[in-house]
Protein backbone atom coordinates (compact mmCIF):
# COMPACT_ATOMS: atom_id res chain seq x y z
CA UNK A 1 0.00 0.00 0.00
CA UNK A 2 1.08 3.79 -0.64
CA UNK A 3 1.99 5.35 2.41
CA UNK A 4 2.39 9.20 2.72
CA UNK A 5 5.59 10.45 2.98
CA UNK A 6 7.80 6.52 2.54
CA UNK A 7 6.72 3.28 1.31
CA UNK A 8 7.92 -0.19 1.27
CA UNK A 9 7.18 -2.62 -1.26
CA UNK A 10 8.65 -5.77 -2.20
CA UNK A 11 11.44 -3.81 -3.87
CA UNK A 12 12.60 -2.00 -0.95
CA UNK A 13 12.39 1.52 0.47
CA UNK A 14 11.15 3.95 -1.43
CA UNK A 15 11.26 7.65 -0.49
CA UNK A 16 9.00 10.47 -1.76
CA UNK A 17 10.05 13.89 -2.06
CA UNK A 18 8.85 16.15 -4.68
CA UNK A 19 11.68 18.74 -5.50
CA UNK A 20 14.31 16.64 -3.93
CA UNK A 21 13.79 18.74 -0.96
CA UNK A 22 16.19 16.10 0.90
CA UNK A 23 17.05 13.56 -1.49
CA UNK A 24 20.79 13.71 -2.45
CA UNK A 25 21.53 12.41 -5.93
CA UNK A 26 25.13 11.33 -6.08
CA UNK A 27 28.67 11.67 -3.77
CA UNK A 28 30.20 15.11 -5.65
CA UNK A 29 33.67 16.54 -4.16
CA UNK A 30 33.63 19.58 -6.62
CA UNK A 31 31.14 22.11 -4.81
CA UNK A 32 30.23 22.74 -0.89
CA UNK A 33 27.46 24.71 -0.01
CA UNK A 34 26.57 25.78 3.70
CA UNK A 35 22.96 27.05 3.16
CA UNK A 36 22.60 27.65 6.75
CA UNK A 37 25.73 30.34 7.11
CA UNK A 38 25.76 31.01 3.50
CA UNK A 39 28.82 29.31 2.63
CA UNK A 40 30.10 28.14 -1.17
CA UNK A 41 33.11 26.22 -1.93
CA UNK A 42 34.72 25.18 -4.76
CA UNK A 43 37.40 22.01 -4.20
CA UNK A 44 37.37 23.65 -1.17
CA UNK A 45 37.86 27.53 -1.97
CA UNK A 46 35.84 30.10 -0.59
CA UNK A 47 34.25 31.59 -3.64
CA UNK A 48 34.52 35.21 -2.29
CA UNK A 49 38.42 34.74 -2.77
CA UNK A 50 38.35 32.98 -6.35
CA UNK A 51 35.72 35.74 -7.36
CA UNK A 52 38.66 39.01 -6.14
CA UNK A 53 42.25 36.54 -6.32
CA UNK A 54 41.24 33.97 -9.31
CA UNK A 55 39.84 34.72 -13.11
CA UNK A 56 37.46 32.36 -14.70
CA UNK A 57 40.10 30.23 -16.61
CA UNK A 58 41.86 29.32 -13.42
CA UNK A 59 38.51 28.55 -11.60
CA UNK A 60 37.39 26.43 -14.67
CA UNK A 61 40.88 24.53 -14.70
CA UNK A 62 40.29 23.92 -10.40
CA UNK A 63 37.10 22.49 -11.29
CA UNK A 64 37.59 20.37 -13.91
CA UNK A 65 40.96 19.01 -12.06
CA UNK A 66 40.40 19.73 -8.06
CA UNK A 67 43.62 21.71 -7.75
CA UNK A 68 44.94 25.39 -9.05
CA UNK A 69 46.83 25.31 -12.24
CA UNK A 70 50.88 25.56 -11.99
CA UNK A 71 51.50 29.06 -13.84
CA UNK A 72 52.21 26.27 -17.35
CA UNK A 73 49.47 24.37 -16.55
CA UNK A 74 47.28 27.60 -17.05
CA UNK A 75 48.95 28.91 -19.73
CA UNK A 76 48.41 25.17 -21.42
CA UNK A 77 44.88 25.30 -20.47
CA UNK A 78 44.29 28.85 -21.34
CA UNK A 79 46.33 27.63 -24.99
CA UNK A 80 43.91 24.81 -25.37
CA UNK A 81 40.56 27.12 -24.82
CA UNK A 82 41.96 29.55 -27.65
CA UNK A 83 42.45 26.47 -30.39
CA UNK A 84 39.28 24.86 -29.56
CA UNK A 85 36.87 28.54 -29.57
CA UNK A 86 36.06 28.53 -33.31
CA UNK A 87 32.19 27.52 -33.89
CA UNK A 88 32.27 24.81 -36.93
CA UNK A 89 30.58 26.97 -39.91
CA UNK A 90 26.80 24.66 -39.92
CA UNK A 91 26.22 26.15 -36.14
CA UNK A 92 26.68 29.40 -37.44
CA UNK A 93 24.26 28.66 -40.28
CA UNK A 94 21.52 27.06 -37.58
CA UNK A 95 21.99 30.23 -35.58
CA UNK A 96 21.05 32.41 -38.39
CA UNK A 97 18.34 30.77 -39.72
CA UNK A 98 16.25 31.59 -36.51
CA UNK A 99 14.09 34.88 -36.31
CA UNK A 100 15.93 37.77 -35.23
CA UNK A 101 13.12 37.92 -32.59
CA UNK A 102 13.77 34.46 -30.88
CA UNK A 103 14.57 34.45 -27.64
CA UNK A 104 18.16 34.17 -27.07
CA UNK A 105 18.66 31.27 -24.80
CA UNK A 106 16.21 29.00 -27.15
CA UNK A 107 18.97 30.23 -29.92
CA UNK A 108 21.61 29.20 -27.25
CA UNK A 109 20.25 25.72 -26.34
CA UNK A 110 19.78 24.54 -30.09
CA UNK A 111 23.38 25.89 -31.11
CA UNK A 112 24.71 23.76 -28.36
CA UNK A 113 22.54 20.74 -29.04
CA UNK A 114 24.08 21.23 -32.90
CA UNK A 115 27.31 20.83 -31.38
CA UNK A 116 26.56 16.90 -30.23
CA UNK A 117 25.81 16.47 -34.50
CA UNK A 118 29.51 18.29 -35.26
CA UNK A 119 31.31 16.25 -32.94
CA UNK A 120 29.17 13.14 -32.51
CA UNK A 121 31.92 10.80 -34.13
CA UNK A 122 34.83 12.20 -32.38
CA UNK A 123 33.09 11.13 -28.83
CA UNK A 124 34.13 8.81 -26.50
CA UNK A 125 33.02 9.21 -23.10
CA UNK A 126 34.76 6.26 -21.58
CA UNK A 127 38.41 7.81 -22.90
CA UNK A 128 39.73 10.74 -20.30
CA UNK A 129 41.12 12.54 -23.60
CA UNK A 130 38.11 12.45 -25.64
CA UNK A 131 36.63 14.29 -22.70
CA UNK A 132 39.35 16.93 -22.12
CA UNK A 133 38.71 17.94 -25.58
CA UNK A 134 34.71 17.90 -25.50
CA UNK A 135 35.84 20.20 -22.47
CA UNK A 136 37.92 22.48 -24.34
CA UNK A 137 35.81 22.70 -26.97
CA UNK A 138 32.64 23.53 -24.67
CA UNK A 139 34.33 26.35 -22.90
CA UNK A 140 36.26 27.83 -25.88
CA UNK A 141 33.16 27.89 -27.74
CA UNK A 142 30.47 29.33 -25.34
CA UNK A 143 31.61 32.80 -25.65
CA UNK A 144 31.48 32.63 -29.36
CA UNK A 145 28.47 31.09 -29.61
CA UNK A 146 26.77 33.32 -27.40
CA UNK A 147 28.03 36.71 -28.96
CA UNK A 148 26.96 35.08 -32.32
CA UNK A 149 23.43 34.68 -30.83
CA UNK A 150 23.55 38.29 -29.58
CA UNK A 151 24.84 39.44 -32.67
CA UNK A 152 22.22 37.60 -34.86
CA UNK A 153 19.33 39.36 -32.83
CA UNK A 154 21.08 42.95 -34.38
CA UNK A 155 21.07 41.30 -37.32
CA UNK A 156 25.24 42.16 -37.18
CA UNK A 157 28.02 40.21 -39.30
CA UNK A 158 29.60 37.59 -36.31
CA UNK A 159 32.89 38.43 -35.15
CA UNK A 160 35.69 36.15 -35.06
CA UNK A 161 37.37 35.42 -31.44
CA UNK A 162 40.97 37.10 -31.34
CA UNK A 163 43.35 34.62 -29.78
CA UNK A 164 45.22 37.93 -28.20
CA UNK A 165 42.58 38.87 -25.42
CA UNK A 166 41.32 37.44 -22.27
CA UNK A 167 38.52 35.08 -22.16
CA UNK A 168 36.25 37.74 -20.69
CA UNK A 169 37.60 40.58 -23.42
CA UNK A 170 37.01 38.06 -26.07
CA UNK A 171 33.51 37.64 -25.19
CA UNK A 172 33.07 41.45 -24.71
CA UNK A 173 34.90 41.92 -28.36
CA UNK A 174 32.71 39.21 -30.20
CA UNK A 175 29.80 41.06 -28.77
CA UNK A 176 30.89 44.51 -28.93
CA UNK A 177 33.17 44.70 -31.33
CA UNK A 178 32.20 45.55 -35.06
CA UNK A 179 34.34 44.17 -38.38
CA UNK A 180 37.39 46.10 -38.30
CA UNK A 181 36.58 47.72 -34.95
CA UNK A 182 37.20 46.30 -31.46
CA UNK A 183 34.99 47.98 -28.63
CA UNK A 184 36.38 50.13 -25.96
CA UNK A 185 36.06 47.76 -22.80
CA UNK A 186 38.02 49.40 -19.84
CA UNK A 187 40.12 46.71 -17.27
CA UNK A 188 37.65 47.32 -14.83
CA UNK A 189 34.96 46.37 -17.08
CA UNK A 190 36.55 42.99 -18.66
CA UNK A 191 37.23 42.45 -14.81
CA UNK A 192 33.73 42.63 -13.94
CA UNK A 193 32.24 40.20 -16.73
CA UNK A 194 35.65 37.95 -16.10
CA UNK A 195 33.69 38.23 -12.07
CA UNK A 196 30.47 37.30 -13.45
CA UNK A 197 31.82 33.82 -14.83
CA UNK A 198 33.24 33.43 -11.99
CA UNK A 199 29.98 33.13 -10.10
CA UNK A 200 28.24 31.63 -12.29
CA UNK A 201 31.12 28.90 -12.87
CA UNK A 202 28.89 26.10 -10.72
CA UNK A 203 26.90 25.53 -7.86
CA UNK A 204 26.48 22.08 -7.29
CA UNK A 205 23.31 19.84 -7.88
CA UNK A 206 21.18 22.88 -8.70
CA UNK A 207 18.32 22.27 -11.23
CA UNK A 208 19.89 22.35 -14.39
CA UNK A 209 23.19 20.23 -12.82
CA UNK A 210 20.86 17.53 -11.54
CA UNK A 211 19.46 17.90 -15.46
CA UNK A 212 23.18 17.64 -17.17
CA UNK A 213 23.54 14.53 -14.33
CA UNK A 214 20.26 12.91 -15.44
CA UNK A 215 20.27 13.54 -18.90
CA UNK A 216 24.07 12.52 -18.97
CA UNK A 217 23.36 8.92 -16.92
CA UNK A 218 22.11 7.75 -19.75
CA UNK A 219 25.53 7.55 -21.84
CA UNK A 220 24.01 10.47 -23.97
CA UNK A 221 26.24 12.52 -26.07
CA UNK A 222 27.55 15.30 -23.43
CA UNK A 223 26.70 18.45 -25.66
CA UNK A 224 23.52 16.98 -25.91
CA UNK A 225 22.68 16.88 -22.11
CA UNK A 226 24.42 20.83 -21.31
CA UNK A 227 22.01 21.42 -24.03
CA UNK A 228 19.01 19.89 -21.39
CA UNK A 229 20.95 21.81 -18.68
CA UNK A 230 20.52 25.34 -20.89
CA UNK A 231 17.00 24.38 -20.92
CA UNK A 232 16.51 24.25 -17.35
CA UNK A 233 18.41 27.23 -16.75
CA UNK A 234 16.23 29.74 -18.62
CA UNK A 235 13.33 29.16 -16.59
CA UNK A 236 12.52 31.92 -13.84
CA UNK A 237 12.87 29.77 -10.84
CA UNK A 238 16.43 29.35 -11.89
CA UNK A 239 18.78 31.22 -14.22
CA UNK A 240 16.06 33.35 -15.77
CA UNK A 241 15.61 35.12 -12.81
CA UNK A 242 18.20 37.63 -13.37
CA UNK A 243 16.04 38.76 -16.19
CA UNK A 244 12.96 38.99 -14.37
CA UNK A 245 15.06 40.82 -11.47
CA UNK A 246 15.69 43.87 -14.11
CA UNK A 247 11.92 43.76 -15.66
CA UNK A 248 10.88 43.75 -12.16
CA UNK A 249 12.98 46.55 -11.52
CA UNK A 250 11.98 48.37 -14.52
CA UNK A 251 8.45 48.06 -13.59
CA UNK A 252 8.79 49.71 -10.20
CA UNK A 253 10.17 52.13 -11.64
CA UNK A 254 10.58 54.65 -8.55
CA UNK A 255 11.67 53.86 -4.89
CA UNK A 256 7.87 55.06 -3.75
CA UNK A 257 6.83 51.79 -5.53
CA UNK A 258 8.72 49.65 -3.85
CA UNK A 259 6.86 49.10 -0.87
CA UNK A 260 3.33 47.98 -3.13
CA UNK A 261 5.91 45.77 -5.03
CA UNK A 262 6.91 44.28 -1.17
CA UNK A 263 3.22 43.57 -0.46
CA UNK A 264 2.24 41.70 -3.68
CA UNK A 265 5.27 39.40 -3.28
CA UNK A 266 4.08 38.65 0.08
CA UNK A 267 0.30 38.15 -0.55
CA UNK A 268 0.47 34.42 -2.27
CA UNK A 269 -2.69 35.16 -4.58
CA UNK A 270 -0.92 37.34 -6.37
CA UNK A 271 1.34 34.32 -8.05
CA UNK A 272 3.86 37.11 -7.79
CA UNK A 273 7.56 36.69 -6.27
CA UNK A 274 10.32 38.97 -5.43
CA UNK A 275 12.51 37.87 -8.13
CA UNK A 276 16.04 37.37 -6.92
CA UNK A 277 15.31 36.88 -3.69
CA UNK A 278 14.62 32.98 -1.59
CA UNK A 279 16.72 29.69 -2.35
CA UNK A 280 16.28 26.53 -1.97
CA UNK A 281 19.50 25.85 -0.03
CA UNK A 282 20.60 29.44 1.38
CA UNK A 283 18.38 30.56 3.94
CA UNK A 284 20.98 32.86 4.84
CA UNK A 285 22.87 35.65 2.12
CA UNK A 286 23.71 33.85 -1.31
CA UNK A 287 27.69 34.89 -0.57
CA UNK A 288 27.90 35.09 -4.54
CA UNK A 289 25.45 38.14 -3.91
CA UNK A 290 27.23 39.99 -1.67
CA UNK A 291 30.13 40.31 -4.41
CA UNK A 292 27.80 40.90 -6.91
CA UNK A 293 26.60 43.82 -5.27
CA UNK A 294 29.99 45.10 -4.64
CA UNK A 295 30.90 44.45 -8.20
CA UNK A 296 27.77 46.31 -9.27
CA UNK A 297 29.61 49.47 -6.90
CA UNK A 298 32.74 49.07 -8.83
CA UNK A 299 31.38 48.79 -12.42
CA UNK A 300 28.73 51.59 -12.02
CA UNK A 301 31.21 53.76 -10.34
CA UNK A 302 33.59 53.52 -13.48
CA UNK A 303 31.11 54.27 -15.83
CA UNK A 304 29.70 57.22 -13.81
CA UNK A 305 26.55 55.82 -12.81
CA UNK A 306 26.59 55.88 -9.30
CA UNK A 307 23.02 57.73 -9.09
CA UNK A 308 21.55 54.92 -11.86
CA UNK A 309 17.79 55.20 -10.82
CA UNK A 310 17.72 50.83 -10.53
CA UNK A 311 20.83 50.56 -8.40
CA UNK A 312 18.67 52.94 -6.20
CA UNK A 313 15.59 50.86 -6.14
CA UNK A 314 17.68 47.44 -6.02
CA UNK A 315 19.08 48.75 -3.03
CA UNK A 316 15.84 50.22 -1.23
CA UNK A 317 14.19 46.79 -2.20
CA UNK A 318 17.02 44.80 -0.47
CA UNK A 319 16.58 46.70 2.46
CA UNK A 320 12.86 46.83 2.76
CA UNK A 321 12.86 43.39 2.23
CA UNK A 322 15.39 42.44 5.19
CA UNK A 323 13.45 44.35 7.38
CA UNK A 324 10.16 43.04 6.43
CA UNK A 325 9.27 39.94 9.33
CA UNK A 326 7.76 37.95 6.34
CA UNK A 327 11.31 37.72 4.40
CA UNK A 328 12.91 37.47 7.36
CA UNK A 329 10.44 34.28 8.83
CA UNK A 330 10.43 32.50 5.34
CA UNK A 331 14.67 33.18 5.66
CA UNK A 332 14.42 34.95 2.52
CA UNK A 333 17.85 36.96 0.98
CA UNK A 334 19.05 38.25 -2.25
CA UNK A 335 20.16 35.19 -4.42
CA UNK A 336 23.38 35.64 -7.24
CA UNK A 337 20.83 37.11 -9.61
CA UNK A 338 19.55 40.01 -7.64
CA UNK A 339 22.83 42.10 -8.79
CA UNK A 340 24.08 40.70 -12.06
CA UNK A 341 21.16 42.46 -14.21
CA UNK A 342 22.02 45.72 -12.91
CA UNK A 343 25.69 45.17 -13.88
CA UNK A 344 25.30 43.76 -17.13
CA UNK A 345 22.60 46.26 -17.93
CA UNK A 346 25.80 49.25 -17.57
CA UNK A 347 28.08 46.96 -19.28
CA UNK A 348 25.59 47.34 -22.55
CA UNK A 349 24.00 43.82 -22.27
CA UNK A 350 20.03 43.37 -23.35
CA UNK A 351 17.92 41.98 -20.46
CA UNK A 352 17.32 38.62 -23.03
CA UNK A 353 20.80 38.00 -23.20
CA UNK A 354 21.06 37.75 -19.04
CA UNK A 355 20.34 34.16 -19.07
CA UNK A 356 22.45 33.11 -21.75
CA UNK A 357 25.78 34.61 -19.67
CA UNK A 358 24.65 32.86 -16.96
CA UNK A 359 24.70 29.73 -19.19
CA UNK A 360 28.19 31.01 -20.60
CA UNK A 361 29.97 31.10 -17.12
CA UNK A 362 27.70 27.84 -15.62
CA UNK A 363 28.90 25.66 -18.64
CA UNK A 364 32.01 24.42 -16.71
CA UNK A 365 30.11 23.68 -13.80
CA UNK A 366 27.56 21.50 -16.12
CA UNK A 367 30.51 19.45 -17.70
CA UNK A 368 32.63 19.04 -14.51
CA UNK A 369 29.74 17.26 -12.68
CA UNK A 370 28.84 14.93 -15.80
CA UNK A 371 32.57 14.31 -16.32
CA UNK A 372 32.71 13.41 -12.65
CA UNK A 373 29.66 11.32 -13.25
CA UNK A 374 31.27 9.37 -15.97
CA UNK A 375 34.57 8.94 -14.81
CA UNK A 376 33.40 6.65 -11.97
CA UNK A 377 30.18 3.76 -11.68
CA UNK A 378 27.12 5.19 -12.41
CA UNK A 379 23.64 4.07 -12.88
CA UNK A 380 21.54 5.59 -14.93
CA UNK A 381 19.09 8.17 -12.85
CA UNK A 382 15.28 6.60 -12.69
CA UNK A 383 12.96 8.45 -10.52
CA UNK A 384 10.34 6.42 -8.91
CA UNK A 385 6.24 7.65 -8.47
CA UNK A 386 3.41 7.91 -6.55
CA UNK A 387 0.80 6.67 -8.80
CA UNK A 388 -2.38 8.33 -8.02
CA UNK A 389 -4.20 7.23 -11.47
CA UNK A 390 -7.20 4.85 -11.77
CA UNK A 391 -6.91 1.26 -10.67
CA UNK A 392 -7.00 -1.67 -13.50
CA UNK A 393 -9.82 -1.53 -15.37
CA UNK A 394 -10.93 -3.46 -18.28
CA UNK A 395 -11.40 -1.68 -22.12
CA UNK A 396 -15.32 -1.46 -22.36
CA UNK A 397 -16.60 -4.28 -25.17
CA UNK A 398 -18.03 -2.40 -28.68
N1 LIG B 1 9.12 36.14 -2.91
C1 LIG B 1 8.11 35.91 -2.07
N2 LIG B 1 7.93 34.75 -1.39
C2 LIG B 1 8.84 33.78 -1.62
C3 LIG B 1 9.91 33.95 -2.49
C4 LIG B 1 10.07 35.18 -3.16
N3 LIG B 1 11.08 35.40 -3.99
N4 LIG B 1 10.65 32.81 -2.52
C5 LIG B 1 10.05 31.96 -1.70
N5 LIG B 1 8.94 32.53 -1.14
C6 LIG B 1 8.05 31.94 -0.14
C7 LIG B 1 7.14 30.90 -0.76
O1 LIG B 1 5.91 31.47 -1.16
C8 LIG B 1 6.98 29.91 0.37
O2 LIG B 1 6.06 30.40 1.29
P1 LIG B 1 5.14 29.37 2.15
O3 LIG B 1 6.10 28.54 2.95
O4 LIG B 1 4.27 30.27 2.97
O5 LIG B 1 4.38 28.57 1.13
C9 LIG B 1 8.35 29.92 1.06
O6 LIG B 1 8.90 31.22 0.77
C10 LIG B 1 9.30 28.86 0.55
O7 LIG B 1 9.34 28.95 -0.85
P2 LIG B 1 9.43 27.68 -1.81
O8 LIG B 1 8.94 28.06 -3.16
O9 LIG B 1 8.81 26.50 -1.15
O10 LIG B 1 10.99 27.47 -1.84
P3 LIG B 1 11.82 26.68 -2.93
O11 LIG B 1 13.08 26.28 -2.28
O12 LIG B 1 10.98 25.62 -3.54
O13 LIG B 1 12.10 27.77 -4.08
C11 LIG B 1 13.10 29.56 -5.26
C12 LIG B 1 13.29 28.49 -4.18
C13 LIG B 1 12.54 28.91 -6.53
C14 LIG B 1 14.46 30.16 -5.60
C15 LIG B 1 12.13 30.65 -4.73
O14 LIG B 1 12.70 31.28 -3.62
C16 LIG B 1 11.79 31.68 -5.81
O15 LIG B 1 10.85 31.47 -6.59
N6 LIG B 1 12.55 32.83 -5.87
C17 LIG B 1 12.32 33.82 -6.90
C18 LIG B 1 13.00 33.40 -8.19
C19 LIG B 1 14.53 33.49 -8.13
O16 LIG B 1 15.09 34.47 -7.70
N7 LIG B 1 15.18 32.41 -8.59
C20 LIG B 1 16.64 32.33 -8.65
C21 LIG B 1 17.16 31.33 -7.67
S1 LIG B 1 18.91 31.32 -7.64
C22 LIG B 1 19.34 30.55 -9.05
O17 LIG B 1 18.71 29.63 -9.54
C23 LIG B 1 20.51 30.99 -9.70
Amino acid sequence: DVIDVTSITKNGFFTFDPGFMSTASCESSITFIDGDEGVLLHRGYPIEQLAVSSDYLETCYLLLNGELPTPAQKEEFTAEIKKHSAVDPSVANIIKSFKRESHPMAILCSAVAALAAVYNDEIDITDEASRKLTAYRLIGQMPTLSAMVYKHSKGEEFIAPDDSLSYAENYLNMTFGTAGKAPNVSKTIAKAMDRIFVLHADHEQNASTSTVRLSGSSGTNPFAAIAAGISTLWGPAHGGANEAVLKMLEEIGTVENIEACVARAKDKTSGFRLMGFGHRVYKNFDPRAKVMKQTCDEVLAELGLENDPLLAIAKRLEQIALEDPYFISKKLYPNVDFYSGIIMKAIGIPTEMFTVIFALGRAVGWYSHWNEMVSGPYKIGRPRQQYTGSPKRDYPNK
